[in-house]
């Protein structure tokens, strides 16, 4: 059955409750949404021709510490539950949270960078893959179809659809490719809040889950991996590896309910939404 208070329409001085109530922003809520979405899309466009063989995954950070800084904003990640960096670095079969340091990007590399500017109290959360030199084939392809299912999740994206729904289509897609779908990371609400309500999980039966409703603010943000769906975590307990050491990819839009279907906060204005860049 259906909770009551489940969703709550919100006003800017109550946008930050944490009582697991799905919030409904307002249009001023939109307008810091699509303000904070584009910086971090800018971001992501810029990080383009950075991305080569022989640079380091701290110095990526140091340019989105700086990228962010410059737009005005600060790094949501920045002493986020400890974590000491600008954005999330994923390489090769890191899932998700890889932490920037002394590692080199090689040829043949994929990587994930992931970032949160927080501009004017809202998050702009969003991630791309990002190619290293010559990749082989099956990796490029991982890819298309990991940006594939970000994107037949936001088809789905729409009131009179359910959270459910969005998932059903992101695990078809990809398990017709034979990749597994991580299970243990999810999107999940956002606005002024980094983390809120509801969790967007990216396996999941179509028609379940809450509704979708004008106002609602989440990310999708599909794990996907060469291999099986199983996930590791390093001692550092911030990295999330693929369990068999195969390949993942993931892309990261977030995204606001609107009466007809959504708005993408995070869209590229340079059109960078894939590699090849
Ligand atoms: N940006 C990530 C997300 O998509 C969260 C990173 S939290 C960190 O939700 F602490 F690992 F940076
Ligand atoms: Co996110
Ligand atoms: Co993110």
């Amino acid at each position: 059955m259906a909770r009551m208070n489940q969703y709550q329409t919100v006003t800017a001085e109550d946008t930050v409750l944490r009582d697991g109530t799905i919030k409904l922003h307002g249009p001023e809520g939109f307008a810091g949404m699509r303000r904070a979405g584009r910086l971090a899309a800018e971001i992501l466009d810029a990080l383009v021709p950075f991305v080569q063989p022989g640079v380091t995954t701290g110095q990526i950070d140091d340019l989105v510490r700086q990228m962010t800084l410059d737009g005005g904003a600060v790094p949501a990640t920045l002493g986020y539950r400890g974590f000491a960096h600008s954005c999330c670095t994923s390489l090769n079969n890191v899932i998700c949270h890889g932490i920037p340091g002394d590692k080199v990007l090689r040829d043949g590399d994929i990587i994930n960078i992931d970032v949160t500017p927080l501009l004017d109290g809202w998050h702009g959360d969003s991630s791309r893959m990002y190619l290293v030199g010559d990749v082989p084939l099956k990796a490029r392809r991982l890819i298309d179809v990991t940006y594939e299912c970000l994107m037949l999740g936001i088809e789905q994206a729409r009131p009179g659809k359910r959270l459910g729904d969005i998932g059903a289509v992101i695990q078809r897609h990809a398990e017709a490719h034979r990749y597994g779908v991580v299970r243990e990371f999810c999107g999940h609400g956002l606005g002024r809040l980094f983390h809120d309500a509801p969790e967007v999980v990216h396996a999941a039966r179509a028609g379940t889950g809450p509704e979708l409703r004008p106002g609602m603010f989440f990310t999708i943000e599909p794990m996907i991996n060469l291999g099986k769906a199983g996930v590791k975590m390093l001692d550092d307990g911030w990295t999330a590896v693929t369990r068999d050491r195969s390949l993942s990819a993931q892309f990261e839009h977030s995204i606001g309910i609107t009466e007809d279907g959504c708005e993408i906060f995070t869209l590229s204005p340079a059109g960078l939404h894939k590699p090849p860049y």
